[in-house]
């Protein structure tokens, strides 16, 4: 299996940042079902040494997570060496560098993809962490390159690890892509050939045939799964090309409990209605209960919309 720095993962298949949806109960379940490795919603570095407060639930973790990993985005390095260095980071076992977010907000504020661009700069940041993380291994996720003139992901990967990281994702998308168009395989390939830390190739991965695939055509040590897992953390089970068992109804009963653990109802009644509606991804009558966990505001709303999953069970 993949080892970062000293963590030795349990699988091969790991789940990536993804703002939004990768909170501590998707987590769990993704680990649960077999995932090697999960890392929590991307957070400001410099949000975290200004003390933004809304913080605090991105970084919540639960003893049920074998390896904690946190991902930090950000430009300066004198903010990613301080962000590592606050006490709330201290639980967390590896430090993920997202070089890879497309949003126009924070490429012009020169963070995310950007880097991308700023070889020195990407440098500066990696090289800031690696020092601070303080023998915790750092890891980067990042695209092919900013646009399809740009492909620079091999020369992005060698700087990553010249600079100290221990182990790279690569979306196989240029930042103008966003999340739509092809997956470029070839230059994943190429990223694995480049370097020597283990390589995760991420993008467009919905099944064991399309990780498979993945796998073959770049050899990279591992796949990083983002979409697919949401509604779906069992997916990780299907990577090992086993059959997972489950209950929907009892899949977003935990999520919510785990959800209530760390944030107020109201708030987590919002963070679970994307999971809830992807659960009905397939499913006969699944509009209806779309429309329902939209508009729900209680936990008890939620609770029932859940058992109404057993009439698929
Ligand atoms: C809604 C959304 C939020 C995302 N947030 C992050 C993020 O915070 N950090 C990150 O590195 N990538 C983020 N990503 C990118 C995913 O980790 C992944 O690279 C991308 O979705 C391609 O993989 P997939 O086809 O398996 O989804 C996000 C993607 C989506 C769709």
């Amino acid at each position: 299996m993949v080892k970062i720095g000293s963590f030795e993962l349990n699988t091969d298949n790991i789940l990536p940042a993804i703002a939004g949806f990768s909170d501590i109960g998707h987590r769990v379940l993704c680990y649960r079902y077999g995932a090697g490795l999960c890392v929590t919603e991307m957070v400001s570095a410099k949000g975290l040494v200004y003390g933004s407060e809304n913080t605090c639930a991105l970084l919540a973790t639960d003893p049920r997570e074998p390896i904690k990993a946190v991902q930090l985005f950000g430009g300066e390095s004198e903010f990613i060496e301080k962000a590592i260095k606050l006490k709330v980071i201290d639980k967390f076992d590896i430090i993920d560098l997202n070089f890879g977010c497309p949003v126009p907000k924070i490429v012009k504020n020169g963070e995310g993809s950007a880097l991308m661009r700023e070889p020195d700069r990407l440098y500066a940041v990696v090289k800031a962490a690696v020092g601070a993380a303080g023998g915790r291994p750092v890891t980067a996720k990042m695209r092919i390159g900013f646009n399809k003139d740009e492909i620079n992901a091999s020369e992005i990967a060698k700087v990553i690890e010249q600079a100290g990281a221990s182990a790279i994702t690569v979306h196989g998308r240029t930042r103008e892509q966003f999340y739509a168009g092809e997956v470029n395989h070839e230059v994943i390939a190429d990223v694995k050939k480049a370097v020597s830390i283990p390589v995760f190739g991420n993008g467009d991965i919905t099944d064991y045939e399309s990780a498979v695939n993945m796998k073959n055509n770049t050899s990279v040590d591992g796949v990083a799964v983002a979409r697919a897992t949401v509604g779906r953390p069992y997916i990780f089970t299907e990577l090992l090309n086993q059959v997972p068992e489950f209950s929907r109804t009892e899949l977003i009963k935990e999520h919510f409990a785990l959800l209530e653990t760390v944030m107020p109802e109201r708030v987590a009644v919002n963070c679970i209605k994307k999971h809830v509606a992807s659960y009905t991804r397939g499913l006969r009558g699944g509009k209806d209960i779309k429309l329902k966990i939209f508009a729900s505001t209680t936990k008890d709303d939620v609770m029932a919309i859940a058992n109404e999953f057993k009439a698929y069970e």
